[in-house]
């Protein structure tokens, strides 16, 4: 795959590429529309990645369909997709890290410490291997944004970071590929999570700029849903992720995490 890339750089080839972990949604595949006019070969990995998975959670369970994924990306005229063995990934003895020690810390960080570490690691990887021009990650998951732009900004990567807006279902629920291990009835509850950062919306149209009242207001709507547990909510800057005290118009995105039913689910809102 590097020898590839590299070759399809020194024919003037601009590559794009969109790292995944494959059980490929709507979501996924906007993100190969947001690159295909800027690049001239597009690329798509599938790769789950276990250092970004901590001991208690879903590695093994993760939905895996890869004749499937293939198809969509075949609709969708990717170019290569790139599907890696873990070993041929790690090495028995790798002893490289990354860490990223601010903007991991808290929001998933607090209960997924090594998460970010994780993708960050993997990431850089697939970008060696890979040398896009552009990469494409979605705003469904706000942190990774973040960590990935402070990466690519940190480590020197030559790479233009675009961000996708989420995709949701036609109810709201935003698309992931965890969704498909909730029930009907698990996936009403899900439904709360973007009908809360709605009534957040609500609110800041109508005038409330608190953060403390937004979050407050959200917290209690979401302590009555059975069935739900509460990981976080956070109104923050999008780019430091520094916690507001004043919410701003296209700067502060309310954050949150939940527990349905032993799946965690995330989403979030751009004020
Ligand atoms: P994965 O969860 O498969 O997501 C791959 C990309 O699709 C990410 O950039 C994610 O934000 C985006 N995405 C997922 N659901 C979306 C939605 N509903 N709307 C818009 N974009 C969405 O994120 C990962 O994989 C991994 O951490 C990875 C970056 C591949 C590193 O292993």
């Amino acid at each position: 795959m590097q020898n590839l890339c590299s070759s399809l750089r020194t024919e003037g080839l601009r590559i794009g590429f969109v790292p995944t972990m494959g059980a490929l949604h709507e979501g996924h595949l906007s993100l190969i529309d947001l690159l295909r006019e800027r690049v001239d070969i597009l690329i798509l990995s599938i790769f789950v990645n276990p250092t970004q998975f901590g001991h208690n959670e879903d590695l093994d369970k993760y939905p895996r369909d890869l004749e499937q994924d293939k198809k969509l990306c075949m609709n969708k005229k990717v170019d290569y997709i790139f599907t890696p063995l873990t070993e041929e990934m790690y090495q028995p003895n790798c002893s490289i890290n990354i860490s990223e020690n601010l903007l991991s810390i808290g929001l998933c960080g607090s209960s997924r410490p090594d998460h970010f570490s994780g993708v960050a690691l993997v990431c850089a990887k697939l970008f060696n291997i890979c040398q896009p021009s552009v990469v494409a990650f979605g705003q469904k998951d706000a942190q990774q944004v973040a960590v990935i732009k402070r990466m690519v900004r940190d480590l020197n990567f030559q790479i233009d970071v675009l961000v996708g807006p989420i995709i949701r279902e036609y109810d709201g629920l935003a698309m992931s590929s965890r969704n498909r291990y909730l029930s009907a009835e698990h996936r009403e509850t899900a439904l709360f999570l973007n009908r809360s950062l709605q009534v957040g919306k609500q609110l800041f149209t109508d005038g409330v700029t608190d953060a403390r009242k937004i979050i407050n207001q959200i917290k209690s709507d979401l302590s009555r849903v059975d069935g739900l547990e509460l990981d976080y909510v956070e109104i923050v800057n999008r780019e430091n992720l520094i916690a507001e005290i004043d919410v701003k118009k296209n700067q502060s995105i309310c954050v949150i995490a939940v527990w349905v039913n032993k799946v965690r689910l995330i989403d979030n809102y751009c004020f």
